[in-house]
């Protein structure tokens, strides 16, 4: 678990002792897919590390409508703002797929936070990248049509591989719709016009994008 731990941003910098001691306390669990971890509003504070698959962050309004704010994979953790501001959960957590925790509770986080600075930057880095994520969201809901966020939603997730983007995220047209806040028939409309356009093609398992997805559609 040592090794799984250094690997985390959070942990790289940490002394050994502390490494030591979370490694010691850390509970490691095991999910299926589907799993709702906790739900926005909840009073729990643990901070939770993802060992493998995926989870998403989202809401849901009262007539179980969703809005999904992020994905979060392995190496990432989530968790981290009801840990440090003790505030009730901003959102709900469910796993996109079979997910490996570790769950490491405030008071042991705490006890290796005042003696490791460089944990202080790491977690400042990630809750900016979030904002700035968050702030491009509120950008693309205020300015944007549906196929403009989910352009932009693609160019954001498609990782570069030899000249394409790949987005490995394993989306469903009905997440891609929580994304981007549309339905799964707008989606699959988009998407198939994409693909007749030579822009993108799909799988089960990810999207391509071939070329520079047009700013208007
Ligand atoms: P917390 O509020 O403790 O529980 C829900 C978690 O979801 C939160 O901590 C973050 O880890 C994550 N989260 C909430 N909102 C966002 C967002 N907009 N972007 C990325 N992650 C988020």
């Amino acid at each position: 678990m040592i090794s799984m731990l250094k690997d985390i941003s959070l942990f790289s910098g940490i002394d050994d002792e502390s490494l030591k001691y979370l490694e010691e306390v850390a509970v490691k669990k095991s999910f299926s897919k589907n799993t709702i971890l906790f739900s926005k509003g909840d009073e729990t504070d643990s901070l939770y590390v993802i060992k493998s698959g995926m989870v998403k962050a989202l809401i849901i309004d009262e007539d179980g409508k969703e809005m999904i704010l992020s994905i979060h994979r392995p190496g990432e953790y989530f968790g981290e703002m009801s840990l440090i501001d003790k505030e009730p959960r901003s959102a709900t957590i469910i796993t996109k797929e079979p997910t490996q925790l570790l769950i490491i509770h405030r008071k042991d986080f705490l006890k290796v936070f005042d003696s490791n600075p460089d944990m202080v930057y790491d977690l400042f880095k990630v809750l900016l990248k979030r904002l700035r994520k968050a702030t491009d969201k509120v950008e693309n809901f205020a300015f944007k049509d549906v196929y403009g966020r989910i352009a932009n939603l693609l160019n954001q997730l498609g990782k570069p591989v030899e000249d394409e983007w790949v987005v490995e995220d394993k989306l469903t047209h009905s997440e891609i719709a929580n994304m981007v806040g549309s339905s799964r028939e707008m989606v699959s409309k988009i998407l198939k016009e994409l693909t007749a356009g030579g822009y993108i093609s799909t799988d089960k398992k990810q999207i391509t994008i071939h070329k520079k997805l047009p700013s208007i559609f």
